[in-house]
């Protein structure tokens, strides 16, 4: 019933600790995104997109059809994770950043360079990071 969450134990990969409960499964705050590596193809809003645990903190999945691509959500002014994009625009909403959400470009400052791209494969309805 208490949650035991032991500050800077954060444990990206390894499973050495075959002990038991780590604790801090729970999802880790933000926008309520998948974890790990897969994501289903049907969450991703068709010509929208969806904020996810990446590869390297949050990403960003952007999706056209079956075509999916994502990029680092974080901000590339002062890291602050982009809102999920509409209409082909992903917000930053610290300082207003703005971003073209098929090239990663940064379109409105302050920010100025683009969101990096993450390679991503689709099989099936199974989006995961490559
Ligand atoms: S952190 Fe995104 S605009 Fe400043």
């Amino acid at each position: 019933m208490v949650a035991l969450v032991a500050p800077g134990a954060l444990v990206a990969c390894g499973s050495d600790d075959a002990g038991g409960n780590s604790g801090g499964n729970g999802g880790s705050g933000g926008n309520g995104g998948s974890s790990g590596g897969a994501t289903a193809l049907s969450d991703i809003p068709d010509g929208g997109g969806l904020i996810v645990d990446g590869p390297d903190g949050k990403a960003l999945l952007v999706r056209n059809g079956n075509e999916v691509k994502a990029f680092n959500a974080a901000c590339t002014h002062q890291g602050t994770i982009v809102e999920a994009p509409q209409d082909g625009v992903a917000v930053c909403r610290n300082h207003g950043s703005e971003f073209d959400t098929t090239t990663g470009e940064a379109t409105k400052g302050p920010a100025t360079e683009p969101l990096p791209e993450i390679p991503v494969t689709v099989e099936g309805d199974q989006v995961t990071f490559a």
